[in-house]
C-alpha cells in the first residue's frame, strides 16, 4: 500500500531561480532544474514524493507556507538570504506545524557571521549546511524517519 503521508514540499527562496549562475566554488554550478531531478530521485528512493516551489517574492513564499499543510507532510527550506532575516518567513513556517528541515548548499557557519543567525532556529529537526546537494539527501532521510515512512527498496 502507498503510504499517503509521504510527501516533502522542498521550498527554495530568493536568487536559486538563477542557481547555476551564482559562484559554482560556493552553491556547486547545478541549476535549479537539475538540483530538483536529483532531489526527486533521491526522495522516490526513500519513500518520500517530492514537490517543489522557488519564488523571489517573499510574500509569495509566506502565502505558499499557509497553503502547504493541504500540500505536503513535511518540509525541505532553503530560504536563501531570507533565512537571516525573514522573521516573517519564520512565522509562516511555524504556523505551518509539519515537521522541517533547514538546508543549505554552502556552509553558512564559515561564511560572513550575518549567514551564521537562521531565523529557523528552533523550529526545525535540524540544519543541514556545507554539503551541497548530498545535503538535502540527508534532510530528506531525516523525514522519512520522522513521518515513519520506510524505504521502498
Ligand atoms: C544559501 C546560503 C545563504 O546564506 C545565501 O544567501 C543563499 C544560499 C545556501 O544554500 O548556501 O542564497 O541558502
Amino acid at each position: 500500500m502507498t503510504s499517503t503521508h509521504n510527501r516533502v514540499a522542498v521550498l527554495h527562496g530568493v536568487n536559486f531561480d538563477v542557481l547555476e549562475r551564482r559562484d559554482p566554488e560556493i552553491y556547486g554550478g547545478l541549476s535549479l532544474g537539475e538540483l530538483e531531478t536529483r532531489i526527486q530521485r533521491a526522495a522516490r528512493g526513500l519513500g518520500l514524493e517530492a514537490i517543489f516551489f522557488q519564488t523571489n517574492s517573499e510574500g509569495e513564499f509566506a502565502e505558499y507556507l499557509h497553503r502547504a499543510p493541504e500540500l505536503a507532510d513535511s518540509i525541505v527550506i532553503n530560504a536563501g538570504a531570507w533565512t537571516h532575516y525573514s522573521r516573517a518567513i519564520a512565522d509562516a513556517l511555524e504556523l505551518t506545524g509539519l515537521p522541517a528541515v533547514e538546508v543549505h548548499l554552502s556552509d553558512v557557519d564559515s561564511r560572513q557571521d550575518w549567514r551564521r543567525v537562521s531565523v529557523f532556529d528552533g523550529l526545525v529537526l535540524a540544519k543541514v549546511s556545507g554539503k551541497g546537494a548530498d545535503g538535502y539527501d540527508e534532510a530528506l532521510a531525516a523525514l522519512a524517519r520522522q513521518l515513519g515512512v520506510s524505504d521502498p527498496g
